[in-house]
């Protein structure tokens, strides 16, 4: 066993090792989720808290579906109607929640840091379902375990990453993951779009979709993150569909076999043609949803293993 963090805040951190140990338990859950009957015991007598300061439709719905697969008590906070509305800042709520023994939290904030920070405080184990624009790591482990899936490997591969990059937790964290996998990533946008210190992530950076999507095996696009813009970053939504949504033609200049992945919401007309996001042939956009709740209920299981462990041998600051 090789994932013995007691969080999961980041790809970052992670070793090639830990992925493939979450990867590989993740199949064991790909199953289970198949099968008529979905639970098992694996987190029986744990309570797991999600708290989403930021909407999410995706992501709040797989980590409560994979904890109350895994016999988990699961709570949701709907942050909106919390005290954080009437001033307390995001410590005093995590305190709070800390006095009332979760075992696990599931936390997303607008702030980029803001979980780490979070994590520091409390007493269980902390999972990071997106921060500001800095990790969404069960997103990239989703992804990779869709992409290894669908290609047979998850090394050796091209992936283009397009869209609104400078933006995205996803982006970033699929780049740290695809780079320690050793495979090859692209990015493809306007220079508006792509990280200023681009060349320092191990990348190829790309102005035109149709140069950047040569010989691409994996093709991942991205929503315009409008909430994380301060200004006109493109010109407008149809010229910058007509220069990088993602259509048949653009898609026939990849490889032939290539798929196309989208985390969701996804902005039909925009970044993507909607006749080719429902395509089963090419689009695995469904897929990635449903490898999210087997990749969720591994991290869990992992995480609430090395929580139990810690526990038992005595460890205060994991009560
Ligand atoms: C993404 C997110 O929230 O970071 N969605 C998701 O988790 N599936 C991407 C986005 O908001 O565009």
């Amino acid at each position: 066993m090789s994932f013995r963090a007691r969080h999961l805040l980041g790809i970052e951190p992670l070793k090639p090792e830990a992925i493939r140990t979450i990867l590989d338990l993740s199949e064991q859950y790909v199953a289970l989720n198949r099968a008529t009957h979905k639970t098992s015991d694996v987190l029986a007598g744990l309570t797991q808290i999600n708290m989403f300061f930021e909407n999410s439709t995706r992501t709040q719905a797989s980590f409560e579906i994979a904890g109350k697969r895994l016999g988990a008590d699961v709570m949701n906070m709907a942050m909106q109607a919390s005290s954080i509305k009437k001033g307390e800042t995001l410590i005093d709520t995590a305190l709070t929640l800390n006095a009332m023994h979760p075992d696990l939290l599931v936390v997303r904030h607008p702030h980029s840091g803001a979980v780490n920070l979070l994590a520091e405080k409390v007493n269980c184990a902390v999972l990071n379902a997106g921060d500001g624009r800095h990790e969404h790591p069960t997103q990239a482990l989703l992804d990779a375990l869709t992409i290894r899936r669908a290609k047979g490997r998850i090394q050796r591969l091209t992936v283009a990453i397009c869209g609104d990059i400078a933006h995205s937790r996803v982006a970033r964290s699929n780049i740290l993951l695809l780079g320690k996998m050793e495979n090859r990533v692209r990015l493809i946008g306007p220079p508006t779009l792509i990280p200023a210190r681009a060349a320092d992530l191990g990348v190829e950076v790309y102005g035109d979709m149709k140069e950047g999507l040569e010989g691409a095996d994996v093709v991942m696009m991205l929503r315009l993150q409008k909430e994380r813009m301060d200004g006109g970053f493109i010109p407008s939504e149809r010229e910058y569909y007509h220069r990088f949504g993602l259509d048949a033609e653009k898609l026939a200049h990849a490889k032939e076999d290539a798929i196309v992945m989208h985390p969701g919401p996804m902005n039909r007309g925009v970044e993507i043609d909607g006749t080719l996001a429902d395509d089963i042939n090419r689009s695995v956009i469904q897929e990635q949803v449903e490898m999210g709740v087997a990749v969720r209920m591994a991290a869990m299981e992992l995480l609430a293993r090395n929580l139990r462990e810690a526990r038992a041998a005595g460890d205060g600051t994991y009560v």
